[in-house]
């Protein structure tokens, strides 16, 4: 049976009460039978809120980051456990963003994936090339060594992650990889996972990096594109409702 895709928005650090209450609502009505899996992945202060906004409908609740610590003096820093306090069923780790601006490296990046699954949050590990690698011809390598780092550590249990590719040149540019570029990588990564797991196929593989209304339907056609991490398009609700109706076809 083939597996239900997964549209996860990522609001990034974007948003007010009153503007997430008008986004959900909007959202939640345009989507009442579906075929798809839809999480939000919001700023930490607005959990609350949008748990409660959540209610009634089928929208999943998704963090943009958790602390690989469990508890303890990590000023500023959010915990698995606050997390599922909210409802919390996803958390995005080693998001490009974070990787860049914040240093995390790989075995950090690791780690929060281990931290998340023991929590019963299921970790995005995001992936993806910088420009300059994917001009040196280095993609595959980058994107192995990023996903070889998640699956030594957390590797009796890879099935339950779900994995982003995100070319770093793609975010918030415009420019989106083309379906067939998209593709080539997230056949590597499926045939990284089907070394370490028999159950690599289960795995959702989402694309990220300016999926948008007008070129979802494309990219979610392709074999191991199993869903979308989407950015900008995700904060309008009109664009975010055509990616998931894409997803649902
Ligand atoms: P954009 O869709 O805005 O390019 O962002 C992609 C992304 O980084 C999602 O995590």
């Amino acid at each position: 049976m083939r597996k239900r895709k997964l549209i996860a928005g990522n609001w990034k650090m974007n948003g007010t009460l009153e503007a997430n209450d008008a986004l959900l609502r909007a959202v939640a009505a345009g989507i009442n039978e579906l075929a798809c899996q839809v999480v939000v992945c919001v700023p930490a202060p607005y959990l609350a809120q949008v748990q409660m906004l959540r209610q009634g409908s089928k929208i999943e609740l998704g963090a943009q980051d958790v602390s690989r610590h469990a508890t303890g003096a990590y000023t500023g820093e959010v915990s698995a456990t606050m997390l599922r306090e909210f409802g919390v069923r996803y958390a995005i780790v080693g998001h490009s963003e974070r990787r860049q601006c914040h240093g995390e490296t790989d075995a950090i990046v690791a780690e929060k994936a281990r931290t998340a699954l023991a929590h019963g949050i299921t970790p995005i590990v995001c992936v993806g090339e910088t420009l300059a690698e994917r001009e040196a011809g280095q993609t595959e390598e980058v994107v192995k060594r990023q996903l070889a780092a998640v699956i030594h550590v957390n590797g009796h249990c890879i099935s339950e992650i779900v994995v982003a590719y995100e070319p770093v040149w793609a975010i918030g540019t415009g420019k989106t990889a083309s379906p067939e570029q998209a593709q080539q990588v997230h056949a590597l990564l499926r045939q990284q996972l089907a070394a370490a797991t028999e159950h690599a196929e289960r795995v959702h593989l989402l694309y990220g990096g300016s999926m948008n209304a007008a070129n979802a339907a494309t990219l979610l056609a392709q074999t191991d594109i199993d869903g979308g991490l989407v950015g900008g398009a995700s904060l309008k609700a009109p664009d975010f409702l055509q990616i998931i109706a894409a997803a649902c076809a």
